[in-house]
């Protein structure tokens, strides 16, 4: 089925998200604050705006704005702001539309933050908006390509009706598609999908160091580690949470690389932190 999209923000992730949906045959148009952004995708041949003017009763509105982080923390003001913009074209229009959180947010926000804000402001009206989540996983330097060609599309939503066209949008893009019942739990995926990158460029910057001040070649090691290690080739290793690891070997190799990189004067962070939170999850399951 074609659907009536808005993309709410056309930047990066907009821009190629909203370009590859044209290509499945979903009407899309973009909005975007940036006058200047909008007369480019005008003169590019794009339906663009500054404002959001629904043209229909059941259009799925894609917000993609930014969330930069300021002091540590996601900056929502870009997202209410869409928000509030959303809202008030959803009840100037009437009907009942679909509102697709595609910026990255902390867990909860669609709950917390989203649908309480669209529920304030259409209060009073018959206007209905339901909230979903679907994180977008594209890389910005493929930006294009990743998102005409996705191989992982998340989708979050307790209402089947949602989920159900919104696998139909999304899944005619091709690639795996994953369905949660909820919109904390895909706002999950995709920022633990990031920190999970985060994490394993940090656990080998940590071997680096400690592998060049004994004149080592990280690097070489790197390479044959993300190998050699089970829980880089079984990819459900390690994967079933709240077990802490014990047995023979990975307890004491953790000890003896601390204390060896220790000696070196590396803080050895990353591994620290990994012994320390296997201790605590132990004391927890009373191990
Ligand atoms: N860039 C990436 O590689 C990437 C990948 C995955 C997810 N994300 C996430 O996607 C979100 C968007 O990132 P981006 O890189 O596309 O940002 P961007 O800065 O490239 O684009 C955001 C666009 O939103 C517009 N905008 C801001 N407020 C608006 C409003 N109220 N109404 C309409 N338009 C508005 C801006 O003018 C801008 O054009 C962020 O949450 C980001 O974390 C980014």
């Amino acid at each position: 089925m074609t659907e009536r999209i808005f993309v709410v923000g056309a930047g990066v992730v907009g821009f190629a998200s909203g370009r590859a949906l044209l290509g499945s045959g979903h009407r899309v148009s973009f909005v975007d604050t940036r006058a200047e952004r909008c007369a480019e995708l005008t003169d590019a041949g794009f339906e663009s705006s500054t404002t959001l003017e629904l043209d229909n009763d059941r259009t799925i509105i894609a917000l993609s704005v930014p969330t930069p982080s300021v002091d540590a923390a996601y900056d929502l003001s870009y997202l209410r702001e869409a928000v509030r913009t959303t809202a008030e074209a959803i009840k100037t229009r009437g009907g009942e539309h679909i509102v697709v959180v595609r910026s990255t947010v902390a867990p909860q926000t669609c709950d917390e933050v989203v649908a309480p804000l669209l529920q304030s402001i259409l209060e009073g009206s018959s206007a209905k908006a339901h909230v979903a989540s679907v994180p977008e996983f594209l890389r910005q330097a493929t930006a294009l390509e990743d998102a005409l060609h996705p191989t992982m599309t998340v989708i979050g939503s307790p209402l089947p009706e949602v989920r159900s066209r919104l696998e139909n949008v999304f899944g005619s893009l091709g690639g795996e598609i994953r369905v949660f019942e909820d919109t904390a739990s895909s706002e999950l995926v995709k920022i633990a999908h990031n920190c999970f990158n985060a994490a394993k460029i940090s656990f080998f910057n940590e071997l680096y160091v400690l592998a060049a001040s004994i004149g080592l070649d990280g690097d070489k090691i790197a390479n044959v580690v993300v190998r050699s290690a089970e829980a880089s080739t079984n990819i459900d290793y390690g994967t079933k949470g709240g077990f802490p690891f014990g047995g023979n070997c990975l307890p004491k190799d953790l000890d003896g690389l601390i204390a060896f990189a220790e000696r070196q004067g590396n803080a050895a962070s990353v591994l620290r932190a990994v012994r320390e939170i296997n201790n605590s999850l132990a004391v927890l399951q009373g191990l």
